[in-house]
């Protein structure tokens, strides 16, 4: 595999499982140095630098809370620190937390533990990265089908966080091209592997609206991420990827 991203360290939030996981084996195979966090799987993060050191290649776990935005400017120092800069964030790490609106039983603190993660989390991170993002840096937000289109009951507040976000990221194109500074967002789609699928309903209906009616694997995902890392995206800022298999077509 050619290494376009040789020299270029990576933070990728959420790299213990799933996508964040499948991003952070790409990027380091394509050459970058990567640092990526987590909350609470110790050894799945251990075993995915393991597996990054068994490559070759670099990489390193940060434990940080996403929920406390206060955590957000050590993490970015630590990471500057470990491997001397920063040039790609991936903003992955996310919670998802279903119900509808009027569900009186609704766990309205996991519902706002939710909403700091998925929004205020990535808000708090990416201003930190911004202050230090080298010339030429890339800024990937990872958002959803969802985001866009809500295409089932009981998700509001998992989608809010998904639009806010990509909304957020439109406006960080602006203030960082005059520094040559790119920010995307990527809108995944259903993945095996990942996070907890919402009710089998739920999910029937949404993977009998997507065009290629399956779910997506993290490493297709990645893919799409990677492309907005490398040298090839140099030109591409403000755009949504849909990378969910048809959710919109
Ligand atoms: N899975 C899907 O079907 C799907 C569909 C559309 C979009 N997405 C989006 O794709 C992204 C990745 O999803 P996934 O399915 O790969 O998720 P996942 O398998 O549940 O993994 C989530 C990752 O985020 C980390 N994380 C969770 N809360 C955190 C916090 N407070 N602070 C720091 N890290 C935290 C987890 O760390 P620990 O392991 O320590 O908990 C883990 O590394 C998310 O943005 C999600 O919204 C997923």
């Amino acid at each position: 595999m050619s290494k376009p991203l040789t020299g270029k360290v990576a933070l990728v939030t959420g790299g213990s499982r799933g996508l964040g996981a499948a991003t952070v084996r790409l990027l380091a195979e394509q050459g970058a140095d990567v640092a990526f966090t987590y909350v609470s799987s110790k050894e799945q993060a251990q075993a995915v630098v393991d597996e990054v050191h068994g490559k070759g290649a670099k990489a390193v776990a940060l434990q940080s809370d996403q929920a406390d935005t206060s955590r957000a400017p050590a993490l970015i120092d630590d990471v500057v620190a470990h491997f001397g800069g920063l040039d790609i964030l991936v903003n992955n790490a996310a919670i998802s937390v279903a119900g509808t609106v009027d569900d009186p039983d609704a766990d309205t603190a996991a519902l706002d533990r939710m909403h700091a993660t998925n929004y205020l989390g990535v808000i708090a991170v990416t201003r930190a990265a911004s202050r230090v993002l080298r010339t030429g840096g890339r800024i990937i937000t990872v958002s959803s089908g969802l985001g866009s289109r809500v295409g089932a009951p009981g998700l509001a507040d998992y989608a809010a966080t998904k639009s806010g976000i990509e909304r957020y990221t439109m406006g960080v194109a602006r203030d960082l091209g005059p520094r040559n500074i790119t920010a995307n967002v990527v809108e995944a789609g259903l993945m095996e592997g990942g996070m907890e699928p919402p009710d089998p309903e739920t999910l029937k209906v949404l993977v009998s609206s997507l065009s290629l009616q399956r779910m997506g694997h993290p490493d297709e995902i990645a893919a799409a991420i990677a492309f907005l890392a490398s040298p090839a995206a140099s030109y591409v800022t403000g755009a949504v990827l849909d990378a969910h298999g048809g959710y919109n077509a």
